[in-house]
This record gives structure tokens, C-alpha cells and sequence, in this order.
């Protein structure tokens, strides 16, 4: 059977593995995404995973990227991205070069939707939307069982839309108030940090060393101790969630909203406070059949199998 390298670059993590046609994985991998070093350091991490991926698998065709942030289609070039440190970084030509193998280079979520689409939570819908919720928030639109590019592949960037623009928090991108800046599990760190300052003796501020380290992480555990500041705090991401989620079901009109990346392990405390907010916050919500909003099924792997997909289409 047909395979290909399929690679995520994250905000945190690059992972790597090995997919097959029908979407089976195989040798997946993870390492640390280079924070400095820019260009140099991202193309050596990857060049890494590649040649230990297809030392081990002879056969591989073709490798897809999902990168975080603006990836230009269908040239591949990575424009730049709030959470990750290149920019101006024509990756699929660098790659190209480098494997000899034919590159696709694809934005993370649009790559992780089309996974869905294909081999996951997707398959049976012809109009979608999915959401990885992480260190950013990334968005895939199908329209009609097609990957929605906008003109240039940089469209579906549903983590810029801004919804607090007077009193939000200041978002990677550099804009106020975005959807990223207050729904993300880096938003979700930055107000268990603001909650343990406010707050020293409590469960936040003790759990993980002061509440200067407190990340997202924390708030989750002290959500699992039964906390009810960190229950709180995901009550006020997923109203955030909600409202934004609410504007692009009024634009779309989706049969299915798909929630992915990392911070789908707290979903039992992020998805009831969002579908409640989604709820109030649709237009005509009680006069129209409201779309499902789920769990992606590909899980951390999504962005990797989509674009390998992408790369044996
Ligand atoms: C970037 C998107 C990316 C998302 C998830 C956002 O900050 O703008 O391009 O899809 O993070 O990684
Ligand atoms: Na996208
Ligand atoms: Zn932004």
C-alpha cells in the first residue's frame, strides 16, 4: 500500500509518523518544536524526523506538513505564525531539495480537518468546521467535502477572529481580544496565573511551585482536585469558545462543529460551559436545527495523517 511521512509543527511539539493510504499510522513521533534558531534549527528538526522516519519505512512517496500558522497555498511557503518562530520560510522548497521527495505544506488545522473528513469524526458530513484548541487555536472549514483555502490557503484563521477587542488579552498575533487570546490553553495558563496571584494560598498557587509557573496544566489538575477557581476559569473559556464558536456556525452554517487538539482531555469541563454559551449566542437559536459540536476523533494525530492525505492526493 501507498504511504507517505506525515509531520505536524505545533506550537510546542513536532510530530512525525508514517501513514498509509486508508490513514493507519505507524512509528509516530514527537520532539520539542525548536525555540530559537529560527529557520536553521526548524528545517534541522524536521530533516531529523524525516530520515528516521524512512530509514525505518523504505517506500515512502511523498511527505505533508501541517504547519501552525499562515502556510501559503499551493506554494508552501510559511508566511509567518504567532506561536512558532519562523517566518518568510518557503518550506516546502527547502524540503523539496533537501528529500527529493514531492512536499505538501499545509496550515496544522487545515491539515487536521481534512483527517477528520477522511478517516475520522467528519466522514459521514459534507459541511463542517473543526477547532484545535491548544497552545493556539486553529481552525479547518469543509465546504461540500472540499478543504476550504480561501485565495491564497491562508483563510480559516478562526483563532484571529475578535471577539473582545476593549477588554481582552493581547494575542500572539498581536491584536486584542482574538478568540486565541481567550479560549486557548495558553489563555487558559495566563488566568491561572492571574487567579494564583490573586489568590497565594490557594489550591492554583500551590499546586506547581508558585502561581508563576502555573500553566494550563495546572488548572486542569486543580479543576480534576475539584478546585472551583479552575472550574471557573474554563466556565470563562468556554463561554469565549462559545461566542466565537456561534459566530462561524451564523457564517457557515456547518452540519458539525469539531473540537481537537490538546485541550480536548478537559472537555468535561470545557464543553458543557461552551455548548451552553454557543447556545445563547446563535443567531435564532431556537427557530433552527443547531449543529452537533464533538470531539475530533484523530486526536493528537490529526494534523499528521491529514497531511499526509494531502501529500498522496
Ligand atoms: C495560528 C494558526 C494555527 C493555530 C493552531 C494559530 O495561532 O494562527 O495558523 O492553525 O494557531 O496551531
Ligand atoms: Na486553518
Ligand atoms: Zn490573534
Amino acid at each position: 500500500t501507498r504511504c507517505a511521512i506525515g509531520l505536524d509543527i505545533g506550537g510546542t511539539k513536532i510530530a512525525g509518523g508514517v501513514v498509509t493510504e486508508a490513514g493507519e499510522t505507524t512509528q509516530v513521533l514527537r520532539i520539542p518544536t525548536p525555540r530559537e534558531g529560527g529557520a536553521d534549527a526548524m528545517l534541522q528538526a524536521l530533516m531529523k524526523v524525516i530520515d528516521r522516519l524512512r530509514d525505518r519505512t523504505p517506500g515512502i512517496e511523498a511527505i505533508g506538513v501541517g504547519a501552525a500558522g499562515m502556510v501559503e497555498w499551493p506554494t508552501g511557503l510559511i508566511r509567518c505564525a504567532p506561536n512558532n518562530a519562523y517566518d518568510e520560510l518557503p518550506l516546502q522548497d527547502l524540503l523539496t531539495e533537501r528529500t527529493g521527495l514531492p512536499i505538501t505544506v499545509e496550515n496544522d488545522a487545515n491539515a487536521a480537518a481534512w483527517a477528520e473528513w477522511r478517516f475520522g469524526q467528519g466522514a459521514n458530513y459534507r459541511n463542517g468546521l473543526l477547532l484545535t484548541i491548544g497552545t493556539g487555536i486553529g481552525g479547518g472549514i469543509i465546504l461540500n467535502d472540499q478543504l476550504y483555502r480561501g485565495d491564497v490557503g491562508i483563510g480559516s484563521e478562526v483563532g484571529h477572529i475578535v471577539i473582545n477587542p476593549e477588554h481582552g488579552s493581547l494575542c500572539g498575533c498581536g491584536v486584542t481580544g482574538c478568540l486565541e487570546a481567550q479560549a486557548s490553553g495558553t489563555a487558559l495558563g495566563r488566568m491561572g496565573r492571574e487567579a494564583a496571584a490573586a489568590d497565594p494560598t490557594g489550591l492554583l498557587a500551590s499546586l506547581h511551585g508558585g502561581p508563576g509557573s502555573v500553566t494550563g496544566e495546572t488548572v486542569f489538575s486543580a479543576a480534576e482536585h475539584g478546585d472551583p477557581t479552575a472550574r471557573a476559569l474554563f466556565d470563562k473559556l468556554g463561554y469565549w469558545l462559545g461566542a466565537g464558536i456561534a459566530s462561524l456556525v451564523n457564517i457557515f452554517n456547518p452540519e458539525i462543529v469539531l473540537i481537537g487538539g490538546g485541550l480536548v482531555t478537559t472537555r468535561q469541563y470545557l464543553f458543557p460551559p461552551t455548548q451552553a454559551s454557543f447556545e445563547q449566542f446563535v443567531f435564532a437559536g431556537s427557530q433552527r436545527k443547531l449543529p452537533l459540536i464533538e470531539c475530533a476523533r484523530l486526536g493528537a494525530e490529526a494534523g499528521l495523517v491529514g497531511a499526509a492525505a494531502l501529500a498522496l492526493k
